[in-house]
């Protein structure tokens, strides 16, 4: 079994991916994180990661431990992240990854769970569950701001809105698997619920 979650920034698909791996007991695969790795490896050596060289010879080296990086989770690596990722050559290097993830789990696990981008359109187009988890981009932001705040760090709700519409348009425009619904997921707008109903609504589009 898989189930494939692609969906914007900051639209809650992670949380939701998660929570339905522990449910079902699947693996889980955050493909994000995989992308700002291979940014944030760019970033680390000083290079720019809009360099097609750059980004192709980060994602070639990279590494399991640099997915445990904290550093991950910042603005920088996401922004990096869609930077790299906007690249044809750096997604077909990561693209066996992905799949073998999900053709074949780790610990044994029933079955898998896949967040991202293109999971549902390129990775798994097989997957018998398909979602597309979004939100309205000022829901989205909003809910970007408190994260921050929470955490104890500085945050301007303008500037978080403004980032998170740059980085739609970078991961939504590009040619190389955009970010889009698959014809066959089923659409959560979650800009009205929380994450109890998101989950809820996921649950009952799976079965
Ligand atoms: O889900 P995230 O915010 O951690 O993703 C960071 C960036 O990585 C995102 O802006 C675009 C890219 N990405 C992608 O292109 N394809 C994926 N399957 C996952 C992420």
């Amino acid at each position: 079994m898989i189930i494939a979650v692609d969906g914007p920034a900051a639209s809650g698909k992670g949380t939701l991916a998660r929570r339905l791996a522990a449910h079902f007991g699947y693996a889980y695969l955050d493909t994000g994180k995989i992308y700002r790795a291979v940014g944030y490896r760019v970033l680390e050596a000083g290079g720019d990661p809009e360099d097609p060289d750059a980004a192709l010879a980060a994602a070639h080296a990279l590494q399991p431990d640099d997915l445990e990086n904290p550093e991950l989770t910042s603005d920088r690596a996401a922004v990096a992240a869609s930077k790299v990722a906007a690249m044809e050559s750096v997604r077909a290097v990561l693209l066996g990854f992905q799949q073998g993830f999900a053709a074949d789990p780790p610990d044994g696990a029933p079955g898998a769970v896949l967040d991202g981008r293109d999971i549902g359109t390129v990775v798994c187009p097989e997957a018998p569950s398909k979602l597309f988890v979004t939100a309205d981009v000022e829901e989205r932001a909003k809910r970007r701001h408190k994260e921050l705040l929470d955490k104890g760090e500085p945050s301007i709700y303008s500037r978080v809105l403004q980032a998170l519409k740059d980085r739609d348009a970078r991961d939504s425009n590009r040619s190389a698997a955009p970010l889009v619904a698959a014809p066959d997921a089923i659409v959560i707008d979650t800009t009205a619920m929380d994450p109890d109903e998101a989950f809820a609504s996921a649950l009952d589009s799976i079965r």
